[in-house]
């Protein structure tokens, strides 16, 4: 075996290590869930995107046997191929249902759908607009793209009004998350839209961390401010439990992705049974009426834990008491805490002014014990 690659390797990893960023693999040996197995310990899992618990859910999970039995394992092709089956097209038309839109285009997950969507809209001589905290797959997908990128402050529609200007463009495209994936922030979709209608811009809004959470039926932050952007990304791996993601849009737009999107033409599909399993996923989160006021309700008790924790130092603090404010994940969910550190070098008038102002910060019910 040539060994050029493995010393670039070692090359590289020693220098990845030496800023302390190596990062590495961590093997679960349990289903996706609230709790998790890693390395024989059972830990309270706050770290994954399945926002409704559909990952293992049994009655997704019956509906994939089921698609298992009837389909195989895989695709075999592309959709252009002999990759489109009827489950393909009972997914498509149960999203578009579900997103209220005229058709949709399954891509085989947020990230290499950003990097067909884009390309395929815009190329060289057009414009596209992109904020500046966009998913990697957005950059990625711009940078594919060939045409001018004008990378602008984050969700700031005065922003992309002034790069939108530029003039001498056939065309111009603004890209943005709609719930960036870092800070849990939103786009201010609604001005974005507003700048795009009076610019003659197009608007591709990736939904990946709001499908399945937010607008009245879930279907995203679209749906919650009445935007209609030309095109949604949504994702298919995140709150509906499986892989995948989809495309949003008119037919015209939808026909242009399947002649033009590279990693929808040039790439293996969905597995059919995956599909099947899909459409038991959106059917619960249509039909279960249980599933998004429970994760809501777990949203609520979290913030709600942190902000006490957070006022009560706020309130020591003003006192000239300092002491942190301990959350999740350092500690467990609904337990956030004041963490007193006590040192002998303290003097007893010091101990009793933190008494008292913690006494005073129970008095206004910021702390309970
Ligand atoms: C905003 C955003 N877009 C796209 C993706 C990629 O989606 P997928 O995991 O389906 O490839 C992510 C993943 O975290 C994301 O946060």
């Amino acid at each position: 075996m040539s060994e050029v690659a493995d010393a670039w390797a070692r090359e590289d990893l020693t220098d990845i290590d030496r800023k302390g960023l190596l990062r590495s693999l961590e093997p679960l040996a349990s289903p996706q869930g609230p709790v998790i197995r890693i390395g024989g310990q059972s830990l309270i899992n706050f770290s994954s995107n399945d926002y409704l618990g559909l990952a293992a859910d049994p009655r997704v999970v019956r509906a994939f046997v089921v698609g298992l039995e009837r389909w195989g394992v895989g695709a075999g092709a592309s959709r252009l191929v002999v990759g489109d089956t009827d489950a393909h097209r009972r997914l498509e038309a149960r999203l578009a249902a579900f997103e209220g839109t005229e058709a949709v285009l399954l891509l085989n997950g947020g990230y290499p759908g950003n990097l067909g969507l884009v390309p395929a809209l815009v190329g060289r001589g057009d414009l596209v607009v992109s904020d500046a905290l966009n998913h990697a797959s957005l950059i990625d997908g711009c940078r594919l793209a060939r045409a001018e990128v004008a990378i602008v402050a984050h969700a700031d529609p005065d922003a992309f009004a002034r790069a939108l200007t530029g003039t001498g463009f056939r065309r111009k495209l603004v890209v943005t998350d709609a719930v960036f994936s870092m800070d849990g922030d939103q786009a201010p979709l609604a001005p974005l839209a507003e700048v795009c209608a009076r610019h003659g811009a197009a608007l591709l809004v990736d939904e990946a961390h709001a499908t399945g959470v937010l607008g009245a039926r879930g279907s995203g932050l679209c749906e919650a401010t009445g935007v209609r952007p030309d095109v949604r990304m949504g994702t298919l791996g995140k709150a509906l439990g499986g892989f995948g993601a989809y495309a949003a849009a008119s037919r015209a737009v939808v026909e242009l992705f399947v002649n033009r999107a590279r990693s929808v033409v040039f790439s293996t599909t969905l597995p059919p049974a995956l599909c099947e399993a899909l459409v038991a996923a959106v059917d619960l989160l249509e039909h279960d009426a249980e599933l998004r006021p429970r994760l809501w309700r777990n949203i609520h008790r979290f913030v709600g834990g942190l902000r006490r924790a957070l006022r009560a130092s706020a309130f020591l603090r003003e006192r000239g008491v300092l002491v942190k404010a301990i959350r999740p994940p350092t500690v467990a969910e609904g337990t956030s805490r004041l963490r007193f550190a006590l040192s002998a070098g303290h003097t007893e008038a010091q101990i009793d002014h933190a008494l008292h102002a913690l006494e005073e910060a129970r008095a206004h019910g910021l702390v309970t014990a």
